[in-house]
């Protein structure tokens, strides 16, 4: 068996699930709905949605749409954001149980103590939270703009990252400011294999390794670039090389190969995997088209958020659209 997956051409798409696709359009433009996706959305999902992108591009685009309706194909943290940024709106969730291991082991009374044992701490969360994290931050960042606002805040400023330590250390790498880091991770991120890894390596010397900011420290210290799903997808794009090994969630490469179709793109090996070598993330693939169509033609399930919870988190999220 090879550890490793070389992707060919996007697969068919079945014929049901064309049909299903084609209601789902036709609903969504009957009820005035934006579909949103994520780059880690199975193919089905992302070739009906309005908007595919990273977290940042789709929280702009929940921020900006004048569509009733938002059903956001991603994880839970995801549709909250949507509608904490629109609360007059109604944000439907395929499946309530997408959540994230980044946002599900930081819980609000752990992380309330956290910042009490380091008074005068400036709070910076990844996006990857609950809207009760959110609303005890005083800014909010993405893996795309993280570098980028952490840059920003006044030097004199001591600083709390959180969740994601791997991105946290990344950051503090780059920017060479001190953070103080609540210890979280992400189950698919951290279950790249060094070993298949640099294995794979060998015997593609021309690869280029591209990896999410996620990943862990040894990881990053190879890889050639680093950045959000969405710089991944313009680095390859845009790049003279021809052969990538991409350590994030595989749903990235169906976007990546229809932008770059002539690339060679390699899903880097998990520790775990014998099957496929390529790591899913099981949250965002709890999604699925029956349920996207169900939920869109229900309208649940919907995200419900009190009204002073919205409006606490809301206050570090336009912040960071103001610095980004
Ligand atoms: P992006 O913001 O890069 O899309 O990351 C989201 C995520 O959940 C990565 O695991
Ligand atoms: Fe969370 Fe990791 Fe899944 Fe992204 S890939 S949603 S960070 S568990």
């Amino acid at each position: 068996m090879r550890d490793y997956e070389i992707l060919a051409n996007p697969s068919e798409v079945k014929t049901d699930s064309v049909v299903l696709q084609q209601k789902i359009k036709a609903l969504a433009k009957q009820k005035n709905a934006l579909i949103l996706a994520h780059y880690y959305q199975e193919e089905e999902i992302q070739q009906v949605a309005d908007f595919v992108g990273d977290s940042l591009g789709l929280a702009k685009k929940a921020k900006e749409t004048d569509k009733a309706i938002i059903v956001f194909a991603g994880v839970k943290f995801m549709a909250e954001t949507a509608k904490i940024l629109n609360p007059e709106k109604k944000v439907l969730l395929p499946d309530l149980a997408a959540g994230c291991s980044l946002a599900d082991n930081c819980p609000p009374e752990e992380f309330k103590k956290f910042i009490d044992a380091h008074p005068d701490h400036y709070v910076i969360t990844y996006v990857n939270t609950s809207a009760e994290i959110k609303a005890m931050s005083d800014m909010i960042c993405t893996s795309s703009n993280a570098e980028e606002i952490v840059r920003k805040i006044p030097l004199d400023k001591k600083i709390i990252f959180a969740p994601d330590a791997n991105l946290g250390r990344f950051i503090i790498n780059q920017t060479k400011r001190d953070m103080v880091l609540w210890e979280g991770s992400c189950i698919v991120h951290e279950a790249f294999s060094i070993d298949k890894l640099t294995n794979l390596m060998s015997k593609f010397p021309e690869a280029k390794l591209i990896a999410h900011p996620e990943s862990e420290e040894h990881i990053l210290k190879i890889a050639h670039f680093i950045g959000s799903t969405g710089k991944l997808i313009d680095y390859v794009k845009n790049s003279r090389e021809e052969t990538f090994i991409v350590a994030t969630e595989a749903g990235i490469l169906f976007e990546m190969q229809q932008v770059a179709p002539d690339k060679k793109l390699i899903a880097a090996p998990s520790h775990e995997d014998n099957t496929c070598a390529c790591s899913e993330c099981a949250f965002m693939k709890v999604n699925t088209l029956e349920k996207l169509y169900q939920c869109l033609l229900k309208e649940t399930p919907a995200i419900e958020l009190e009204k002073d919870l919205i409006e606490k988190a809301n206050i570090p999220l336009t912040k960071m659209f103001e610095l980004s």
